[in-house]
């Protein structure tokens, strides 16, 4: 009895199906699409022996005509600017929307009128997405400007952006944020020196002056009316320029000893230009000592024998990442222009010398004539 009626009910709901399936037109219920891209919608209608399709009508959200055409007749389409009508199959629609946009969200419904059993229709409801997008990491020196930057598609569906920050220990604080009709607000310990654009889609974060203390990695969430929150992080690495210098000293007769000295973040790489030059006494000893305010003092010790610094110019390189190019310093410009100054002078008396000796020559040679 059980089997029977368990057979019966299994009958009836193929029954049920094969009934729903006759001249129903099939269509995607819902789909997401993405924000400023084309979009395809398709429809298509399971069309029964001796139909045939006559008409074919799209409706926008608004139960608008979207677009309408004949079936087979090209020159009867007509619709709306934004949509267009792309080739398919015999017994399906496919229509464009050619840039979606914040208002194409919604159900859009497809009618085939069929001859002679009426209209038939399906319905595709859109979804349109976007997604936070930043425009990378980015470095700062410090005291200068740093400016951060997050956008989303969909203004419309945000209610609020906030900024956080989190530092390399990991604590989280919160920066700026900015609402619907209202100001930018900047939290207290930011305020004077942090900006934020008053707009949701393109939001802007400006810091200046940069201290090292903004290191880290800044978050910029959406909160949105009705899908939650939406996020994008991009992290700021904060730089100290290096400003080398080069003192030396005579340490024994005949030996110089040179420290070329800098303070920077991240610390700076030093090298010296005669490094291989077989008069340097061993390589340069590099030496880094972080200071308590995130920079370090790097200490490059090259020990040469004085013989060196007459012939070639002895500088140290100091590479940076903030630095388009290295920054060079020469040790030996104040021994040149001690030695300048040493043969100006002694050109100058040599001349003396030389007139002198000219003229009393001349006046002799004149006194002996007469
Ligand atoms: C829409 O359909 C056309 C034709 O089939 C195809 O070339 C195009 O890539 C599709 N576009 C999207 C966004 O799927
Ligand atoms: C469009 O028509 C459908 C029924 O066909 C209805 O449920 C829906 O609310 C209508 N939408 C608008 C925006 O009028
Ligand atoms: C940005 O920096 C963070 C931390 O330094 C790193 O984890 C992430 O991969 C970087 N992202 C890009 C796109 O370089
Ligand atoms: C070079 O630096 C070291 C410390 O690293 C110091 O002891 C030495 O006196 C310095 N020499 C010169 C010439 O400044
Ligand atoms: C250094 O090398 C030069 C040749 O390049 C050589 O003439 C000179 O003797 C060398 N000096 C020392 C101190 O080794």
């Amino acid at each position: 009895m059980k089997k029977m009626m368990r057979k019966g009910l299994q009958v009836c709901l193929l029954l049920l199906m094969v009934g729903r399936l006759q001249g129903r037109v099939t269509a995607p219920e819902r789909l997401v699409a993405p924000v400023e891209k084309p979009f395809n919608l398709t429809c298509s209608v399971s069309r029964d022996r001796g139909e045939s399709l006559r008409q074919v009508r799209w409706l926008d959200v608004q139960n608008q005509t979207l677009l309408s055409y004949l079936p087979g007749q090209r020159d009867s389409v007509s619709g709306q600017q934004h949509v267009e009508l792309l080739p398919s199959p015999k017994d399906t629609s496919v229509i464009t929307i050619r840039r979606v946009g914040f208002r194409d969200e919604g159900c859009y419904t497809c009618i085939f009128d069929m001859h002679p059993s009426g209209s038939k229709q399906g319905q595709t409801c859109l979804t349109v997405t976007s997604h936070v997008a930043t425009d990378g990491n980015k470095t700062a020196v410090n005291g200068k400007k740093a400016s951060l930057s997050c956008s989303y598609g969909l203004p419309e569906k945000v209610k609020q952006i906030t900024w956080r920050h989190t530092s390399a220990q990991g604590d989280s604080t919160e920066v700026a944020s900015f609402a619907k009709r209202s100001d930018p607000m900047i939290e207290p310990p930011y305020q004077g020196r942090v900006w934020l654009s008053n707009s949701l889609s393109d939001s802007h974060l400006t810091i200046q002056p940069v201290a090292i203390q903004d290191e880290g990695c800044y978050t910029c969430q959406y909160t949105m009316h009705a899908e939650g929150e939406k996020s994008s992080t991009v992290c700021l690495a904060t730089y100290v320029l290096p400003k080398p210098q080069v003192s030396y000293k005579t340490t024994s007769p005949g030996v110089i000893e040179a420290n070329c000295t800098t303070v920077s973040r991240p610390p700076a790489e030093i090298v010296w230009n005669v490094e291989r030059d077989n008069r340097t006494m061993g390589p340069p000893v590099t030496t880094q000592l972080p200071q308590g305010d995130g920079t370090t003092l790097v200490i490059s010790t090259l020990t040469v024998r004085s013989g060196l610094l007459k012939d070639v110019s002895v500088k140290c390189l100091v590479h940076h990442k903030g630095l388009e190019s290295p920054i060079a310093v020469s040790m030996n410009t104040k021994i040149g222009t001690a030695l300048t100054i040493l043969i100006s002078v002694t050109t100058v008396a040599a001349l003396l010398v030389m007139s002198l000796c000219f003229c009393l020559w001349k006046c002799f040679l004149r006194k002996e004539a007469d």
